[in-house]
């Protein structure tokens, strides 16, 4: 089967992913200049939560895809073009994974345990290991930058394909019976 558009769970998988890492990496940056606080604790948590969600997710979304395939390049594109977005994909999907879960190790590392939602607690990834907590911690945050770097050429090429090229590109990633 040969599709010319994602489908809908696609779309809501990318738009909703998309949502929730921005709120992760907005929520991170404001938190870590808060004083020690029980707020402070209570924001560290729910960054945590959505990240985790975003791994979760992130599987769910690769099986969906598996099964159901995605749409084939547009016509007419340059193969450097057609591949430069294949890599950067891929990319964006092993940094959605290895992110969280490098943070999950982190917490685990540093004796805090993700405790999802409140109510249930997920298992230590490694033992209690501080000098691993903080190597962790700089691997999380270089990881971070590294995804944003990535988004941000990839909706730099998704609006040049829709401002300059003007193609379907971006139309059969937005919701709608194109
Ligand atoms: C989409 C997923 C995620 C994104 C985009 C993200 C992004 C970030 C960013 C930008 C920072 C601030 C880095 C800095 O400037 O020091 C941070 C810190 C942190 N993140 Fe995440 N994160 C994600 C997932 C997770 C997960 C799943 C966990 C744990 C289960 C986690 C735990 C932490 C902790 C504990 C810190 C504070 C580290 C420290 O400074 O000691 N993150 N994250
Ligand atoms: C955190 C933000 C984002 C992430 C992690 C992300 C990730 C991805 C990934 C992994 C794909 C490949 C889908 C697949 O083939 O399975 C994709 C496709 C796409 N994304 Fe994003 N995206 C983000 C934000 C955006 C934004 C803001 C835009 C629009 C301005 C956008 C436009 C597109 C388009 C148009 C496609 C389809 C590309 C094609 O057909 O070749 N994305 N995105």
């Amino acid at each position: 089967m040969s599709k010319t558009r994602y489908d809908g769970v696609q779309i809501a998988f990318h738009w909703l992913i998309a949502l929730l890492i921005v709120a992760a990496f907005g929520l991170a940056l404001y938190v870590d200049d808060l004083p020690l606080s029980a707020l402070k604790f209570k924001l560290y948590a729910y960054h945590k939560w959505i990240g985790i969600s975003v791994l979760a997710l992130v599987v769910l979304r690769l099986v969906w895809r598996a099964w159901r395939g995605a749409p084939s390049a547009l016509p007419g594109q340059p193969a450097w073009q057609v591949k430069a977005a294949a890599g950067i994909h891929h990319l964006l999907y092993l940094l959605m994974l290895a992110l969280p879960l490098v943070g999950w190790l982190m917490s685990s590392a540093k004796g805090f345990p993700v405790v999802l939602f409140g109510v249930l607690q997920l298992p230590d990834l490694v033992s209690r290991n501080e000098a691993l907590g903080h190597q962790l911690a700089e691997l999380h945050e270089v990881l971070a930058y590294l995804l944003l770097a990535v988004v941000v050429l990839h909706v730099l090429a998704a609006l040049k394909h829709h401002i300059i090229d003007r193609d379907d590109t971006l139309r059969r990633m937005l919701p709608g019976r194109g």
